[in-house]
């Protein structure tokens, strides 16, 4: 079966935009780009129209390419301060001139929708989450739909990046899965594969997981979105034969995409409740 993303996603937007109608104050998000890079703008335009869809607040904010850190360091500031944000996101990749790691680490980790301040992983880590980066918490919500009990699978892990395989592996052991993170020196990739009740695949790399590895009635969650010379969007798992072994298993587009900006809505709508609290 389907595990429809997009769906999903809508779901979840509208339960947030019903709350939010409830609302004296919109919750507010501001999303900072960095430079001119085509996937980048398009992800931000995404967010932003998101964020109206549901009835938040938002600011889209355009930084030149040749931005010091400084300067960006001091946005942020500005943006810690203002009462109208909830949520502050700064787009990654950034230009190698900017330090990434001080910029994420600037953000007030209340406002740090992302789940990406060392304080948000290290709740995390400690199996005391608080906000949750967004693209593994999607796909929590994800397998969840599928109303499988995680407890004790054998789920693996393949990649190993700060946004999503490192934190996806946390939310799975999390859940009191036993989990598997693969990178790209595991060997014998194929074995630790066809051990796998629930894989996460998120490289980058088209059809790098096999049909025929895919254990019978496995879940398949694939984040991957890679475009080919022909124009067309695949992910990291080969789909057509993979979804005859699967039980589960995510398409791409209509997957885990429309899950990670429905989360970042949520995660702003979670650092809203709490700032309002106080
Ligand atoms: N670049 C790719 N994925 C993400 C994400 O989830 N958040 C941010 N800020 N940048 C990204």
């Amino acid at each position: 079966m389907i595990i429809d993303g997009k769906q999903i996603a809508k779901q979840l937007r509208i339960s947030i935009a019903d709350q939010v109608a409830m609302l004296d104050r919109k919750p507010g998000l501001a999303v900072i780009l960095v430079g001119d890079d085509p996937a980048s703008a398009v992800y931000v335009r995404n967010k932003d129209n998101a964020c109206k869809e549901v009835g938040f607040y938002s600011e889209k904010i355009n930084k030149p390419e040749d931005i010091t850190q400084a300067e960006l360091l001091a946005e942020i500031e500005r943006l810690n301060k203002d009462d109208k944000i909830d949520g502050i996101l700064v787009q990654l990749p950034l230009p190698s001139h900017i330090d990434a790691n001080q910029v994420v680490e600037t953000i007030n980790p209340n406002k740090d929708v992302d789940g990406f301040h060392s304080e948000n992983i290290g709740k995390l880590m400690q199996n005391k989450p608080y906000l949750r980066p967004c693209t593994p918490k999607g796909v929590m919500t994800m397998l969840a739909t599928t109303g499988v009990d995680l407890v004790g699978k054998n789920c693996v892990v393949v990649g190993a990046s700060n946004i999503v395989g490192r934190p996806m592996a946390m939310e799975l052991l999390n859940a009191r899965a036993t989990v598997t993170i693969c990178n790209s020196k595991t060997t014998d990739l194929s074995a630790k594969i066809r051990q796998a009740d629930v894989l996460v695949v998120a490289v980058g790399i088209p059809k790098l997981i096999q049909g025929d590895w895919i254990k019978a009635g496995a879940i398949i969650i694939d984040v991957g979105i890679n475009r080919l010379d022909d124009g067309s969007l695949v992910g990291d798992v080969d789909f057509a034969l993979a979804k005859d072994k699967a039980a589960w298993i995510t398409p791409v587009p209509g997957g885990v995409g429309p899950m990670t900006i429905a989360t970042l809505l949520e995660n702003t709508l979670t650092a809203y409740n709490t700032i309002e609290e106080k």
